[in-house]
């Protein structure tokens, strides 16, 4: 029987991963599609249920491929997952949590639901719980990181558990080698973050890109530090100014650290602009102003081999190419 990555027909199995915050909007979700990929729009981040239905629209106005929408559970307070329903959005990616109670409700409006997963005790759940697909995670992923080992050991240990449901493996993967070595492990699919950070669509501060591309494994670290707004969860970020004040102060708990408080700039919402706090786990976008080194720079250790930020369709391209001369 056809499965969902049969299903969905791309001419690439390349997924990028819904970055929240506002990073992967619209554009590089329909870029990805348009190049025969498969874009998912970045919908987390405690987003109100009429921005989540804004990106949508602009989203099927750009392309009229099918994509997906990712939700944080644990930023999440259910109006951004029925904003999803009501759109219909074609397939449901969730994030950190219990993805059951979810299920049922999507396959009712015939959309897909994928749960991105840390390994495979999370996997297997998500797969009990009816997932059509699941997203496993290596630790060398950028963002949030449910992982605790490498992706050669989830991949291989999920794909053996998982048996009909369909892996897609992030982390760590930026070039069609890397996607190459990922497919041998049994995944059917990968989904790339830092390497469409590193485009031109997605919707991150050009110093923030430029640091991506500067940037090499060694310059990230997997922390718990930028917890205002989702607390008590690893991310691998960039080393930059507000962690190498907290290292320099002996690592002191949440609460008692360098700067706590204090106001590093500010993004739009809507006609306001809001304060970003030190610690906050909300990424600078394009409209970011304030410090850029102060604020949460999430990056994977694939930023080793990101040398440029380029058209979201010349990455598919690259990436297509290099995995034909690499299988
Ligand atoms: C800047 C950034 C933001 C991310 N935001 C999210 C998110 O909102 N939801 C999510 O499920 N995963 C998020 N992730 C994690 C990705 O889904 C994926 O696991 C990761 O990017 C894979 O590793 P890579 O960055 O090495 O490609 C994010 C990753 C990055 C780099």
């Amino acid at each position: 029987m056809p499965d969902l990555l049969d299903r969905l027909h791309t001419r690439a199995p390349i997924w990028s991963a819904g970055m929240g915050g506002g990073l992967a909007g619209p554009a590089l979700t329909a870029a990805v599609c348009e190049a025969g990929g498969f874009g998912v729009l970045g919908c987390g981040g405690a987003l109100p249920r009429a921005e989540v239905t804004r990106l949508i629209e602009q989203t099927r106005a750009l392309t009229s491929r099918a994509f997906g929408a990712n939700i944080i559970l644990p930023m999440s307070d259910g109006s951004d997952v029925e904003a999803c329903f009501d759109a219909r959005v074609p397939v449901l990616v969730l994030f950190w949590g219990d993805v059951q109670p979810f299920v049922a409700d999507a396959h009712r409006r015939e959309m897909y639901v994928v749960a991105q997963c840390g390994g495979p005790d999370d996997a297997v759940a998500a797969a009990d719980a009816g997932v059509d697909a699941v997203i496993v995670q290596g630790s060398e992923a950028g963002g949030h990181v449910r992982a605790r080992a490498p992706l050669a050991e989830t991949v291989t240990q999920a794909v053996r558990v998982l048996g009909p449901v369909p892996t897609i493996a992030a982390g760590g993967i930026a070039t069609g080698a890397d996607i190459a070595t990922a497919l041998a492990y049994g995944a059917r699919g990968v989904s790339l973050g830092t390497r469409f950070l590193a485009s031109r669509e997605a919707a991150a501060h050009d110093a923030y890109k430029a640091r991506v591309v500067a940037a090499g494994a060694e310059d990230t670290l997997m922390t718990e530090l930028f917890d205002i707004g989702w607390p008590a969860a690893a991310h691998r970020v960039l080393r930059n100014a507000t962690v190498v004040a907290w290292e320099g102060a002996g690592r002191p708990a949440s609460g008692e650290r360098p700067g706590e408080g204090e106001e590093i700039g500010t993004i739009g919402a809507g006609t306001e602009r809001i304060g970003i706090p030190r610690y906050s786990v909300l990424p600078p976008v394009t409209d970011f102003d304030g410090d850029i080194e102060a604020a949460a720079l999430y990056a994977g250790e694939s930023v080793a081999r990101i040398d440029a930020v380029d058209d979201a369709a010349a990455i598919m391209t690259t990436l297509m190419d290099e995995l034909r001369a690499a299988t």
